[in-house]
This record gives structure tokens, C-alpha cells and sequence, in this order.
């Protein structure tokens, strides 16, 4: 699939944006503040109606405006496909694939697919157990339709779980078991999902991961209440036989001490740490590795080629990894770029993009 155009109007510091994406690589150039990242947010945004930047979707709508759109035209199979969204708060944002209207996100998800790679994610092994989840909950979230219902689930659950614990004075012990029985169900199936992805993503990152550097072994675990087990239904009874264990303890401290909400990936290189142990590097190389696997498993899953949204990351790896990079990705996958300068590109790679500047939320120079 290719992004043909991107159209966005009072979208955080654009008034007026558009751009017809001609070649397979684009590299966008600005310093910093000019509004690089939000360009590719708002293609992101387009793919998943989120972004890992926001906490409420009127966070995007230019500060001196009270609405926001963004359209995107998407060549896919020999077809085009037009995507809108309008965000105009207090009202729901309306969604239109083709001028028609859809008031379910699940009609509209999934036309435009991308893998997006930023310096945040380079740090993604010093970060905090949370930004972990978020990347994998996003990674799963477009391979797996069903995953959002079931992540918003249990986080409805939990949420009202927690409230109950928190504000009630005297738990009543079978109101309590009503919830972990929901709560160990709704848990079940995130963990079910998270580890089913992570081991597929496992196998590819390896490869990966040795391709840059034969001499190490990469592994990945996901942390959890329980590994093993045959099937969701005797997970969620095994979480629910866990809660109950933990009840008093749950109750003292009025807190959901185990699940979904608390779990971790665990990296190693040759069985060492990797969040502890490995340098800058090694991270680096095992969030290449990570994303690389991301991408085939992505186009894997949906028989297309996703579109590669890279912000600001190749400047920071060393010419070793940013070839290897850029070697692996298949050319006919779509690739915008964002950079300060072009000054960290190999000139090979610079006769084969086209190059758009930005400046203060607007198109200065494109060539
Ligand atoms: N809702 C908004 N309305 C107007 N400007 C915004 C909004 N959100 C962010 N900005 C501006 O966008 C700029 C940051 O854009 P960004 O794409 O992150 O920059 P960079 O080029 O460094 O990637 C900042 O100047 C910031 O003030
Ligand atoms: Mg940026």
C-alpha cells in the first residue's frame, strides 16, 4: 500500500498541509519544533486513531482553531481509498472512508497500515515497564482486530475493580469475587494475545537481531502472572485462583497487585539482562531487531506492504546499523523520514528520495 497524499488542516502546527507523495522514499527535513513528527503522527493517526503523544484526541487540533482534519489517500491492491477524519470536540470525530460516513473505528482501522520507529522507541529497554506494554499493545493492535475490544475490557474492568477496593470501606468478600471473575477473564485474554504476538515477533527479531550481530543470542520473555498454560480459559482460572490467594492483601492495600496492568517484557542477549546489562548498542540493535520483526509480521498479516514511518532515528544510529536498516526494508515498502539535516545519509540513499523542508508548520522548499 502507498500513501498517495496527506491533506491536514488546523492540525497541531499546521493551518494548511498537503502533499502528494510521489516516490517510495520521502525525507522530511526541519529543525526542531517545525512540526516533522507531527506530520508522521498524523499518518499514524490515520492507521490507528491514536497516538502515543496524546492522551485525548483535541491535543491535535491547532491551538488557535476548535477543529482538526486530516485525509489521507491510499493507493492499495490497484484501488484508491480516501480517509478522513474530522476532530471537533465536544462531538464524536467523524470518520469517513471514501465520503462515507462510519461510525465504527473498526470500519475505518486497518486501511492504512504503518510501522512507526522513533528515538523514543530506542530507548525503549531503559523506559519504564508501561512504555513497553504501550509499544506491544500498539504492535498487536493492528495485527490483531479483536485486540482493542479486549484491552479496553479488561481496562474497564480493572479501573472498576480498583474503584471498588478504593472507596469501600467494608469489602464484601462476594461483590469482590464477581470482579476477579470478570477481572481474571479480561486478563486472560489480553496476556493471551500479548504472548501469542511476542513469541511470533520472537522468532523474526532473532534472525534479525543475528544478521547484525552473529556472535548474540537474542530472547525475549513476557513477564507475567503465569507462563504456563494450554489455553486462555485455564489462564483466566489460573488468574482468578491467584487472586484469590492475594485477596486480603488486594484488599489492605486497595490496589489490582496482579496482571495485564503490571506485566513486562524481559530482553536477553546470551541469557544476560539486557535491560541492565547490554550497552547503548546492544539496546538499540534489539529495538531494530524488534521493529524489522514488527514490519514482517505486519505485512505478513495483512498481505500488504505497510508504510514505514521513521522519526528521527536513523540520524541516531552509526552508519552500521542505519545500512543494515536500510538495507533490510524491502523496496517496495514506502518509507518517510524525518531528519534535522541530511547530513547522517549516505549520498546513495539521497539520489533516490524526495526531499520536503519544513519550517514553523509549513512546506518551505520541496525538491
Ligand atoms: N495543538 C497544537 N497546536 C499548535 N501547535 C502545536 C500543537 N501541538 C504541538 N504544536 C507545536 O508543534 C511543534 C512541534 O512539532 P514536532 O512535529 O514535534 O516538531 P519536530 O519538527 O521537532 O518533530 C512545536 O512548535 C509545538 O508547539
Ligand atoms: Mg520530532
Amino acid at each position: 500500500m502507498k500513501l498517495k497524499n496527506l491533506i491536514l488542516k488546523n492540525y497541531r502546527n499546521y493551518e494548511s498541509f498537503e502533499y502528494n507523495f510521489s516516490n517510495n522514499k520521502t525525507l522530511i527535513i526541519g529543525k526542531n519544533a517545525q512540526g516533522k513528527t507531527n506530520i508522521l503522527e498524523a499518518i499514524y493517526y490515520l492507521c490507528t486513531l491514536d497516538s502515543s503523544r496524546i492522551k485525548k484526541d483535541c491535543e491535535l487540533i491547532n491551538f488557535n482553531s476548535s477543529n482538526a482534519q486530516i485525509k489521507g489517500e491510499i493507493e492499495k491492491t490497484g484501488t484508491t481509498i480516501e480517509l478522513e477524519v474530522n476532530i471537533n470536540p465536544p462531538k464524536n470525530k467523524i470518520l469517513k472512508v471514501n465520503g462515507l460516513k462510519k461510525t465504527k473505528s473498526k470500519d475505518f482501522l486497518r486501511v492504512l497500515s504503518s510501522v512507526n520507529f522513533s528515538t523514543s522507541d530506542l530507548l525503549l529497554l531503559r523506559g519504564e515497564p508501561q512504555n513497553r506494554r504501550k509499544w506491544l499493545d500498539m504492535a498487536i493492535f493492528q495485527v490483531y482486530p479483536l485486540y482493542s475490544d479486549k484491552l479496553a475490557k479488561f481496562n474497564k474492568i480493572r479501573l472498576q475493580k480498583a474503584n471498588y477496593l478504593i472507596n469501600t470501606i467494608n469489602i464484601n468478600h462476594d461483590m469482590l469475587d464477581v470482579f476477579n471473575l470478570q477481572f481474571s477473564i479480561a486478563c486472560a485474554n489480553v496476556i493471551y494475545l500479548r504472548m501469542k504476538y511476542l513469541n511470533e515477533l520472537e522468532k523474526i527479531a532473532k534472525i534479525k537481531h543475528k544478521a547484525i550481530n552473529e556472535d548474540e543470542n537474542l530472547k525475549i520473555e513476557y513477564q507475567t502472572v503465569e507462563k504456563n498454560f494450554s489455553n486462555v480459559k485455564e489462564l483466566s482460572e489460573i488468574i482468578y485462583k491467584k487472586l484469590n490467594e492475594i485477596k486480603q492483601e488486594e484488599i489492605k492495600k486497595a490496589q489490582c497487585l496482579i496482571g495485564a496492568h503490571r506485566d513486562d517484557i524481559d530482553f536477553y542477549i546470551n541469557d544476560i539482562d539486557s535491560k541492565k546489562f547490554a550497552s547503548q548498542g546492544q539496546q538499540r540493535t534489539i529495538v531494530l531487531a524488534l521493529k524489522l520483526a514488527e514490519l514482517q509480521i505486519l505485512k505478513e498479516k495483512i498481505n500488504e506492504t505497510p508504510l514505514l514511518l521513521l522519526d528521527d532515528v536513523l540520524a541516531e544510529l552509526d552508519s552500521i546499523r542505519q545500512n543494515y536498516l536500510l538495507n533490510a526494508i524491502d523496496n517496495d515498502i514506502q518509507m518517510i523520514i524525518t531528519s534535522v539535516d541530511t547530513l547522517a545519509f549516505d549520498k546513495k540513499f539521497l539520489e533516490g528520495v524526495d526531499i520536503i523542508k519544513i519550517q514553523q508548520g509549513r512546506i518551505i522548499d520541496n525538491s
